[in-house]
């Protein structure tokens, strides 16, 4: 098999059955059958690799988690019914009670939430540092430390944390360096390189890209997964074989979709820097974002996100989603829709206005997810708004 991501994603597919399909079919089945009673505790004893019970494996799913683990570059992976079941069932499973996880502060809304309100429960502890701040984690680790958890680029801020420096970090302090790549896909860029021993989707977003089913994965090597999967295959966050062929599916066009969404936020994002309502553009692959060497170090192309502050803080915001005509309002990201979001008063409500100060999150932030509908016509609807 090829190393190109582009092949992999094609041509990585589950045996064929006796009906010799050019497409994998979808095994919508909750469980499977034995020849005999030895094939079947031979199979509960792993001593065979078999499918059991599609809350531990199906086909479609391995399918979906082979092709993500080999564009990642990683030895194994597993697959959750969403991003955040990846989230936590990834730190559950391997962090115990007194464990301390350093994070960077810009992440999303609901894995702030786990860190803050439900993993001190189980006396799982953080610290934040800021996406600016690499130069402080050290600091902040401990004896208890066990993770480095960070998302680049950030959701919703767009910003760009070096990958090399927490991979460094990481490593020296025999820490687990996890990170989320939603924003970037396997495409776009594959932490694993940079020395992440596990790597986060939400597959619910471009993956997807269609803005049709959720799904979550995470990667890495085969002993961490092994952990990760045990502990998914007793509590139940599996992902659903539909969801998995849909999903598995929509890998086959990543590359051409990012082509273009990524393109078409390049062009709204410059067209942004020329408007007077709208100021601190921020997009990876722009020449004025603050991290942009990083980004074009680690990055194969910018994303499709864009974001950016509108005049006239928390009204304008509210006026600006109010006047949009072409773009979704909602809170997904990541669709061939294009979408716009206001953070303040959604995905990140939850966070209190200091914290979400802290995270770059101020009340005229705009998170554009550019979609694939002609870019003129996407960049005429945002500038009616922003002068509505
Ligand atoms: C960066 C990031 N991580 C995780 C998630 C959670 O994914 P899901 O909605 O599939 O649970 C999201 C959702 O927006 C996200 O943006």
């Amino acid at each position: 098999m090829s190393d190109n991501i582009e092949t992999i994603a094609i041509k990585t597919q589950i045996e064929r059955t006796r009906f010799l399909e050019h497409s994998a079919p979808l095994y919508l089945t909750s469980s499977f059958v034995f020849e005999d009673a030895e094939d079947m505790r031979a199979s509960f004893s792993e001593e065979k690799d078999r499918n059991i019970y599609s809350r531990f494996t199906n086909p479609n799913t391995s399918e979906f988690v082979e092709k993500i683990a080999k564009m990642e570059g990683a030895e194994a992976g597993h697959a959750f019914a969403t991003g955040m079941s990846a989230v936590f069932s990834t730190l559950a499973a391997l962090l115990n009670s007194g464990d301390h996880i350093v994070s960077a502060r810009s992440i999303f809304g609901s894995t702030h939430t786990l860190f803050a309100k439900y993993f001190p429960k189980w006396n799982i502890s953080h610290s934040y540092f800021n996406v600016n701040e690499v130069d402080k984690i050290e600091k902040l680790i401990k004896p208890e430390t066990r993770v480095i958890y960070a998302e680049t680029p950030t959701n919703p801020g767009v910003y760009i944390l070096d990958l090399e420096v927490l991979g460094r970090i990481a490593k020296k302090h025999n820490l687990l360096l996890i990170i989320d790549n939603c924003f970037a896909t396997p495409y776009l860029q594959n932490p694993i390189k940079y020395g992440a021993d596990l790597v986060i989707h939400s597959a619910t977003k471009l993956i997807d890209g269609q803005g049709r089913v959720l799904g979550g994965v995470t990667v890495g090597s085969a002993e961490l997964i092994r952990e990760i999967y045990l502990f998914s295959r007793n509590t139940g966050p599996a992902l659903s074989p539909f969801n998995a062929w849909i999903l598995s599916k929509s890998l086959e066009t990543l590359h051409v979709r990012l082509d273009r969404h990524c393109e078409n936020a390049l062009k709204v994002a410059g067209f942004l820097e020329t408007e007077a309502n709208a100021g601190n553009v921020r997009y990876p692959f722009l020449p004025s974002h603050p991290q942009y060497e990083i980004a074009k170090k680690q990055m194969k192309l910018g994303g499709n996100i864009v974001s950016f502050e509108i005049k006239g803080g928390i009204e304008a915001g509210r006026n600006f989603i109010d006047n949009v005509k072409l773009c979704s309002r909602s809170a997904n990201l990541g669709d061939a829709r294009s979408i716009v979001t206001h953070p303040a008063s959604t995905t990140h409500s939850k966070l209190t206005e200091e914290e979400r100060l802290e995270s770059g999150i101020t009340p005229g932030l705009i998170r554009v997810s550019v979609g694939l509908e002609h870019v003129d016509d996407i960049i005429k609807d945002i500038q009616q708004a922003l002068n509505s």
